[in-house]
């Protein structure tokens, strides 16, 4: 039986669709009828750039996935043929999200099952993003910022101020619900005035607009808002210098800052400050991350369910895995606004 797959063949080599068989599942895995597949910045950044070291070529890329499970491996236990489930994927022939079907191992503790109150096209928002946010401001010190490393009830910043720069990316949608679960009372992000009503709904509680207040003059803006200090920061953009020295100037001495970027600069006074700055790199499948990454597993789908957090938004993309070249310029044309962009490999022509 063969499916169709988008593969990388070699490192930089321009993305190729055909058909490849359906991989069988090994013990412990399970096959899964990928319905969704959210496209993430970075995968431009493998094919275009090879980024990511260590990926063995050919390759399928594909982190966030969707889907039904199709077959079981011998001694899969806990799952059943029509599962819905969600996963974090890896970049690999059998196991990216790409591909009409891909296997998955169910001893990795990064997947669950959907919860009835959203799609496929919505879970597969959740993997890698929610990890992005969520690693750098709840992981325990010194991985990150130890807001809530066990995913604690009782954990609470009632009454304390926290500012997201670019709230819109999928990510910032994240780290705004993320501060909202912790009970802060204020939550300020930074982000195009179009999607104030959104992020509201999300936790926010004042927006900058980005249009009308360059990153420079933010720390001026924030004081408008409150006269609190800012002990907690996530600053979601990475490509963009000035979102990292924006969100440092706004941070309160003895305050922390995480951020989306995987390797942040520490600037010359952050010891004498006593401010700490907590980048990812994003996996929940490997050290630092495994521990925290098994706890944020075990919560999710009560979370989701509960309506805690909330997936992204998503821009469905026609035409299943040929688009996908296409859309992942975007990333690098400022083409993607508020939304995260999601294929359903079945609907590849
Ligand atoms: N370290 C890791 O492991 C890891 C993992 C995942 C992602 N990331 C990184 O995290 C970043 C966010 O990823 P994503 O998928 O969330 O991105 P995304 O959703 O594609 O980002 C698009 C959004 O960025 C907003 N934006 C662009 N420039 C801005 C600025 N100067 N100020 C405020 N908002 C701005 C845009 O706002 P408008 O709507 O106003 O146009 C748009 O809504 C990327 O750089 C990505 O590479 C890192």
């Amino acid at each position: 039986m063969s499916q169709k797959a988008l593969v990388l063949e070699e490192a930089k080599a321009p993305f190729v669709l055909k058909s490849i068989p359906i991989p069988k599942p090994g013990t412990g895995e399970i096959l899964v009828k990928v319905l969704a597949c959210a496209l993430n910045p970075v995968d431009f950044g493998v094919q275009a750039r090879d980024i990511i070291p260590n990926v063995k070529y050919p390759t399928i890329l594909g982190l966030d996935v969707a889907g039904d499970v199709e077959a079981l491996g011998e001694g899969v236990e806990g799952y059943a043929i029509g599962d819905r489930v969600f996963f974090a994927a890896e970049y690999s022939m059998n196991h990216g999200g790409l591909q009409q079907y891909a296997l998955k191992d169910v001893s990795d503790p990064n997947i669950g099952k959907i919860p009835p109150n959203i799609g496929h096209g919505e879970a597969s928002t959740i993997p890698l993003t929610l990890s992005t946010a969520a690693i750098p401001l709840l992981s325990a010190n010194p991985v990150g910022a130890g807001l809530n490393p066990t995913f604690d009830s009782k954990v609470s910043f009632d009454g304390e101020v926290a500012l997201v720069i670019g709230g819109g990316t999928s990510v910032g949608q994240y780290a705004i619900q993320i501060f909202k679960y912790l009970g802060f009372g204020t939550i300020i992000t930074y982000a195009s005035a179009r999607h104030s009503d959104f992020l509201k709904s999300l936790g926010a509680t004042h927006v900058i607009d980005r249009t009308e207040v360059p990153l420079p003059a933010l720390s001026e803006t924030v004081k408008t808002v409150t006269p609190l200090p800012i002990k907690n920061i996530y600053v979601a953009i990475v490509a963009v210098p000035d979102a990292l020295e924006a969100g440092y100037a706004c941070l309160a001495h003895g305050g922390q800052m995480a951020t989306a970027h995987p390797a942040p600069p520490k600037p010359a006074d952050a010891e004498a400050t006593g401010r700490k700055i907590y980048g990812v790199f994003a996996s929940t499948k490997i050290e630092p991350n495994i521990e925290f990454g098994t706890a944020m597993w075990k919560n999710l789908p009560k979370l989701v369910e509960e309506g805690t957090i909330k997936p992204n938004r998503i821009e469905m993309l026609p035409s299943g895995l040929a688009v996908v070249p296409d859309a992942l310029l975007r990333f690098m044309t400022g083409g993607v606004s508020g939304v995260k962009l999601v294929v359903n490999p079945q609907d590849t022509i």
